[in-house]
């Protein structure tokens, strides 16, 4: 029998947040999949561990951090953009809660296999073929020395690139070296990987693309499109 997630704890304390917060503009949602679903690509005891403690201390430290500041209200994407110009307790905690609640959505029990549509038509065109851009996307969590991220990010002109970030930023931060929407990433933290795969971050990867919701990758693609066009001006 799976596992299951939305445990009476998680409801009490989203319940405690609604009632603490009135609305809260940043919650700690539940995992849309089981600890075990995502087996044997990530096993359930790092699943465990990794969104039941460290996901959730981020979250809990967010809120922490952003209190007596002008931020409580505001949701994570409209205070990513600004969040160079407050605390490093707000930039990591808050990063990190934004993306492991990302990480989370880009993975599926029935993941895997390619893209397909325009999203592909893109990564053929920026990359040369699927092959390299799987290539291309390895050799960036692979270089991510120490503990960080590896992206696939729509650019504000529409293209596709490829790019890493240390610790918990992410592309979204005006701090970034490389700014962008993201719709993929790979968390490659030791604790993501270090239970099954000890120091082999490659074979985590490796495994990584079996479990990737390529539908809702190709739909974040599809929102930033359309985002692009709306902000673009015209010539
Ligand atoms: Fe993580």
């Amino acid at each position: 029998m799976k596992t299951t997630l939305f445990t009476a704890a998680t409801l009490a304390f989203a319940t405690w947040c609604s009632a603490e917060t009135n609305t809260p503009a940043i919650t700690f949602q539940p995992l849309p999949y089981a600890y075990d679903a995502l087996e044997p690509h990530i096993d359930a005891k790092t699943m465990e561990i990794h969104y039941s403690r460290h996901h959730k201390a981020y979250f809990t430290n967010t809120l922490k951090a952003l209190e007596g500041t002008d931020l409580v209200g505001k949701t994570m994407e409209a205070i990513l953009p600004i969040i160079g110009k407050y605390p490093a307790a707000v930039r990591n905690n808050l990063g990190g809660h934004y993306n492991h609640t990302f990480f989370w959505s880009c993975l599926s029990p029935k993941g895997g296999g390619q893209p397909t549509g325009v999203l592909l038509e893109k990564i053929n065109n920026a990359f040369g073929s699927f092959d390299a851009f799987k290539e291309a996307f390895k050799k960036a969590a692979m270089s991510r020395f120490g503990s960080g991220w590896a992206w696939l990010c729509v650019a504000q002109d529409g293209s596709l690139f490829i790019t890493s970030t240390p610790n918990q930023d992410n592309p979204l931060m005006d701090i970034a070296e490389k700014k962008g929407t993201p719709i993929l990433v790979i968390d490659v933290w030791e604790h993501a990987y270090y239970l099954k795969y000890q120091n082999l971050r490659a074979s985590f990867v490796d495994s990584f693309w079996n479990i990737i919701n390529w539908p809702h990758v190709q739909s974040l693609f599809e929102q930033a499109e359309k985002t692009n066009k709306t902000t673009t001006p015209q010539k």
